[in-house]
């Protein structure tokens, strides 16, 4: 059932193990711990910081338990995000728990800091991770999840386990959204959706469109605006969200007000707006970048706006949003015809749980809970309420536990940095 891999490299106790080996020998997975006829208790997929703080979770529930990553590294897409992104909320309220954010907690971090802060998070409790493999498919094989997985490798050598409860946590913005503009076959400039965005550097003298009023659409038009000729493009005006109402951080505003702890649901995206220090509002009032309300149809050399009036463009940059990249879930169906997706590909779940598959969690997904969901500062109580409730099932599906073993190279001896 478990069959050797060829890469893979895990962190935290079960480290140092790199090349040809067994899944076992890489510490992982070991059966010792899970229940009987699965290698793991919990597969936990994506080891950013959804996936961090649900292993951190798991640490305190006795479960076995190991995380893989597609990634080389650990702590997700950060270091992918463009260069000049900072956190939208001060140290102080970006911290997963267990571990403070370094530094003043009221500065907003770089980019490069989130990075190494997750890292470091997966050393300090010794997460158990296997980069390098990425889940192709889980499927559900009668008594168990059987996960398919893919090792990066020369070879390319896939390897299979058998779970007891998976946990998505591939993030809520694995796939970029692009939109079937009208005209857009016939464009003939460049087009690119933002998540590919790093830098203004190569924009310098365009003539360039940025679609989307959201923060990255605002903020990457304005970095735009300092080389180039930039308008934004969007359906509706921006929504401002003042990002120090009363000089205080409006993160500290949502918490002590108990906004953030409601189950607003998918409901929170409808309060989400631009956060601003007053910057961009500035950039915009004084034409850079400009902004007009979304273009009727791309034309071979440009755009063509609401008015008529056409206008030459060198690049159209589409901030136009993400959704969740849950491709491995699409086979996941049950004998009775349950399947994890709907047809459109969502995710079926209530608060992160499946509510169709027992035994199936996520974290990460926007709106998951509420306002603070597929956040830093929100990743904590969304994995610790799924977790909980995945673990109670689990519990139910399967009273016997293993017999204990010898010592072994599980993921869950107590640890006296584990989280109690
Ligand atoms: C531009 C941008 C700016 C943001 N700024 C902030 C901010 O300031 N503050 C804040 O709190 N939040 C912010 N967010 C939201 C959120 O915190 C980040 O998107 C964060 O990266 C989400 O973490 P995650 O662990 O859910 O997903 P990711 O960071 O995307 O990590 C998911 C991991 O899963 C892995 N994976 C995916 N598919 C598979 C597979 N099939 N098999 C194995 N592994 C897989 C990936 O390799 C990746 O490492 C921002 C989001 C964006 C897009
Ligand atoms: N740390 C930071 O400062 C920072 C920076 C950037 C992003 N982020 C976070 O990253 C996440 C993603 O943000 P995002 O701005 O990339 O995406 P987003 O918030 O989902 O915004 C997407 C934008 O695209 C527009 N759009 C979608 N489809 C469109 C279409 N067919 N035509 C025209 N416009 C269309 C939407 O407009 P409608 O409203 O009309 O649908 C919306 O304005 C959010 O959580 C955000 O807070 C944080």
């Amino acid at each position: 059932m478990l069959q050797p891999t060829t890469t893979g490299q895990a962190v935290g106790r079960a480290v140092a193990t790199t090349g040809a080996e067994p899944v076992d020998a890489l510490g992982c997975c070991s059966p010792q711990g899970a229940r009987p006829g699965t290698d793991v208790d919990v597969l936990v997929i994506g080891a950013g910081q959804a996936g961090l703080a649900a292993g951190y979770a798991l640490r305190r529930t006795g479960v076995s338990f190991t995380l893989v990553d597609a990634a080389a590294h650990v702590g997700g897409s950060w270091a992918g995000y463009y260069d000049s992104l900072t956190l939208f909320s001060p140290a102080g309220r970006s911290a997963l728990p267990g571990l403070p954010f370094p530094g003043d907690p009221g500065r907003y971090p770089h980019r490069d800091e989130v990075a190494a802060y997750l890292r470091r998070y997966a050393e300090h409790f010794a997460l158990p991770v296997r980069t390098g493999t990425r889940v192709q498919r889980v499927r559900w094989d009668g008594a168990a999840f059987s996960v398919s997985l893919a090792a990066r490798g020369e070879d390319g050598a896939r390897s299979s386990l058998r779970a007891g409860a998976v946990i998505a946590a591939s993030g809520g913005f694995g796939a970029p959204h692009l939109p079937d503009l009208p005209g857009a076959r016939e464009f003939g400039g460049q087009m690119l959706h933002v998540g590919r965005y790093r830098s203004p550097t190569a924009f310098a003298g365009q003539r360039v469109v940025v679609v989307g009023a959201g923060n990255s659409a605002v903020q990457v038009a304005t970095e735009l605006a300092e080389v180039a000729t930039v308008t934004l493009a969007s359906r509706a005006p921006v929504r401002w969200r003042s990002q120090r109402p009363l000089g205080v951080d409006v993160h500290h505003w949502t918490r002590f007000s108990g906004v953030e702890a409601l189950p607003l649901g998918r409901h929170a995206q409808q309060v989400v707006g631009v956060l601003d220090d007053g910057r961009y509002r500035a950039a915009l009032a004084a034409g850079r970048p400009g902004r007009r309300p979304m273009f009727t149809t791309l034309t071979p050399t440009g755009v063509r706006w609401a008015d008529g009036v056409e206008e030459d463009v060198d690049t159209v940059v589409l901030a136009t949003g993400y959704r969740p990249d849950l491709g491995y879930l699409r086979d996941l169906v049950l004998p009775d015809g349950r399947s994890a997706l709907d047809a459109r590909q969502d995710p079926m779940h209530r608060r992160g749980v499946s509510t169709t598959v027992p035994g199936l969690g996520y974290v990460g997904l926007p709106g998951q809970h509420g306002l603070a969901s597929a956040t830093l500062r929100g990743a904590g109580p969304d994995a610790r309420r799924v977790v909980r409730r995945l673990t109670d099932q689990l519990r139910r599906r399967a009273p016997t536990p293993a017999p204990p073993g010898p010592a072994s190279r599980t993921t869950t001896r107590p640890d006296p940095r584990s989280p109690r």
